[in-house]
């Protein structure tokens, strides 16, 4: 029997369509796994969907999954200290912690209602433009396809970056160099926000180039600009 073109052409579409199928059950697969498992160990704090309810307990939703998949590996080598996330982030297994990144990044942020609106106009000012020493936040957060400088595309630094690990100066001096994805802070709990604030001033929550920044804020500014990225999406 001879077999012609269009037999072949016949049975390598076939192929691909067989690829395609496992390889879209695949990734089904592990979509209901990372779902399953953030149910189990995960959502009675940061909620159901990764909107947490709780102030002091930020929001997953919809953040950068490389700034999520780092922030679990640096509570497991305690990197970011974290009394309740340790025991949590300890055990988890590379290709958890993926799948977590995976499953909160594709759910979608929602704002607090309530940001306490009397600050927004300083907590603006200082996000859009800087104040004194602090460079402006938008210069690295939540800028228009995931930030300049960082995470998965980003121009300075992340996956592909143009700048990775290098140093700029911002204001007065200041070294900014980034090291990793830069997380996104529109919506996030004012509270959880400030705190951190807090903390990478402190030092306790150690990253350059937040505790630089944080640093020259004072405690006022930090809350202001911490309210008005809350009740921003
Ligand atoms: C008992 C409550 C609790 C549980 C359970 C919990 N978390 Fe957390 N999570 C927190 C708190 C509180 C913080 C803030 C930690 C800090 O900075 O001190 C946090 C922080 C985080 C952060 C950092 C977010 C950011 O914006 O920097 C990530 C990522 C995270 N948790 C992922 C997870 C994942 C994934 C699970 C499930 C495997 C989980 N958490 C389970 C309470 C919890
Ligand atoms: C030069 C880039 C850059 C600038 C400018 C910058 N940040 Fe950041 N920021 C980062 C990076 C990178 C991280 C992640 C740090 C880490 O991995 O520990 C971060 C983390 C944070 C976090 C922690 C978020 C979380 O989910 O835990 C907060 C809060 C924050 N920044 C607020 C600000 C504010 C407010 C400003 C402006 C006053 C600002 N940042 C300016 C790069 C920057």
């Amino acid at each position: 029997m001879r077999i012609g073109p269009t037999a072949v052409v016949i049975v390598l579409v076939a192929a691909a369509l067989v690829v395609s199928l496992v390889l879209w059950l695949a990734q089904r697969h592990a979509a209901e796994k990372g779902a399953t498992l953030a149910q189990e160990r995960c959502a009675a704090c940061h909620g159901a969907d990764g909107n947490s309810p709780t102030p002091t307990v930020p929001k997953l939703a919809g953040q950068d999954p490389d700034y999520l998949y780092q922030q679990l590996r640096a509570f497991a080598d305690g990197a970011r200290a974290s009394d309740i996330m340790a025991p949590v982030a300890r055990p988890l297994s590379d290709s958890e912690r993926t799948l977590f990144a995976d499953f909160y990044s594709g759910k979608t942020i929602k704002p607090d209602e309530d940001g306490s609106r009397a600050n927004w106009a300083r907590g603006e000012q200082i996000f859009m433009e800087g104040s004194g020493d602090a460079p402006a936040c938008n210069m690295c957060h939540d800028t228009r396809g995931g930030g300049m400088m960082g995470g998965r595309g980003g121009m300075m630094g992340g996956h592909g970056g143009m700048m990775g690990g290098r140093h700029m100066m911002g204001p007065g001096g200041m070294r900014m160099g980034t090291s990793g994805p830069v997380p996104k802070l529109m919506g996030q709990h004012a509270d959880y926000i400030a705190d951190q604030l807090d903390r990478f001033a402190r030092g306790e929550r150690s990253s350059q180039p937040m505790g630089n920044i944080a640093a020259v804020l004072s405690t006022d500014d930090r809350k202001a600009v911490a309210a008005y990225v809350a009740s921003r999406n």
